[in-house]
């Protein structure tokens, strides 16, 4: 009696809302993009930085002139309040007298998800946001971000020397005069690394390397970054200055690092990019490893373990700072917010003490 096209529409029609209500939970979410107008405005601000420090024939550098000590750029990449600023102010404020010789030798800024509604928790973060975009996992808009907090620091202060990322679950393992000693001590002993020195873990025989390579299809890396150039590592680094400069000045990778994933399960971009590029442009100038702990043993979709108050020990501590490389770890990550008052219970009997 009824004809069947008249049944099937009849059928959509039923339909449709059914897949509007259930659509979100069976589609992905949606992928942030970077827009043109994003990229210009980040563009400009990486040449303004670029610019910034071109050092004209004949002028004397700032830096020489005021004889001024160098500065650690602390770059707090968030999407969430900082849940542990409170240990980050006692690390940058110690109240002990004999640190006050390390006072202001820092510059803090936030890069904070702009969807996320991040509160200033005041002290020394107060006045330190950045514009930001916005970020997602398993896009390029980490890597983004990241450049931008590069840029902001290079532009902010020559006095910026080191240019240390973090996140808002990392937490300092030692006192900032001891961190300050680490990064700036005389290598005249090492003769690997008898300049500066990145610290930036660059791996080149993980597992899942090729996955992540052909992330974005196979073959669109070339030929700008051909397999055996393509490295893993943290995403969490320490650079020098002329390191934050190369990352602010790359078009190149960019312009491959930038292309949407077509495998979001093996698209981590912001884990290959610095490493790659660094290890492409100054091999020697890199550590190869990375001076913030992370646990990756029974990880969970590509996230870490992340310690809980339980954990939370001086025996934890100080199991975190314990590296194979010649220096001791300086950042742990990563901890769960409610771990702030059992850490801020040990900072000064712990943390801070050495
Ligand atoms: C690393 O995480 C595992 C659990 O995934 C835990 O058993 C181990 O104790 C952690 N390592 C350290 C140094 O705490
Ligand atoms: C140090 O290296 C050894 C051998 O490669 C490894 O078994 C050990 O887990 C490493 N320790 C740390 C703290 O990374
Ligand atoms: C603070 O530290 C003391 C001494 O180490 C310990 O007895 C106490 O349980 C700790 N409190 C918290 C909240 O962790």
């Amino acid at each position: 009696m009824f004809n069947t096209p008249f049944v099937l529409l009849f059928a959509l029609l039923l339909t449709l809302p059914l897949v509007i209500l259930f659509a979100p939970r069976i589609l992905p979410p949606r992928r942030v993009t970077i827009s043109l107008p994003d990229e210009l405005d980040d563009l400009a601000l990486f040449r303004r930085a670029a610019r910034s420090t071109v050092h004209r024939p004949g002028s004397i550098s700032r830096l020489g002139a005021t004889n001024a000590k160098p500065k650690i750029a602390f770059l707090f990449l968030t999407n969430t309040d900082l849940h542990f600023a409170p240990i980050w102010e006692k690390f940058f404020n110690p109240k002990k007298s004999k640190h006050r010789n390390f006072n202001n030798l820092y510059n803090i800024y936030i890069h904070a998800d702009p969807d996320s509604d991040v509160k200033s928790p005041g002290g020394v973060f107060e006045n330190r946001f950045i514009p930001a975009k916005k970020t997602q996992r398993s896009s390029p808009t980490l890597i983004s971000a990241a450049r931008r907090l590069l840029a902001t620091a290079v532009l902010d202060d020559q006095l910026n020397a080191y240019f240390a990322l973090v996140s808002q679950h990392c937490i300092p393992l030692h006192s900032f005069r001891y961190v300050y000693n680490t990064l700036f001590r005389p290598r005249i002993e090492s003769t690997r690394f008898p300049a500066p020195l990145s610290f930036i873990e660059v791996l080149s025989e993980e597992p899942q390397l090729w996955d992540r390579y052909i992330a974005r299809g196979k073959n669109v890396m070339l030929p700008e970054i051909p397999f055996d150039k393509f490295r893993i590592g943290s995403q969490f680094f320490v650079l020098i200055r002329s390191h934050s400069l190369i990352v602010i000045n790359d078009r190149k990778l960019w312009r491959k690092f930038r292309l949407p994933c077509l495998n979001v399960d093996s698209c981590y971009p912001e884990e290959h990019y610095f490493p790659t590029l660094l290890s492409m442009e100054d091999p020697n100038g890199v550590s190869d490893y990375t001076l913030t702990n992370v646990n990756w043993t029974g990880s969970v979709n590509g996230h870490p373990h992340k310690y809980t108050p339980a954990e939370v020990s001086p025996e934890l501590i100080r199991r975190l700072r314990v590296s194979n490389s010649s220096f001791s770890y300086l950042f742990g990550r990563k901890f769960s917010p409610d771990c702030l008052l059992p850490l801020m219970n040990m900072t000064e009997s712990v943390i801070f003490r050495g």
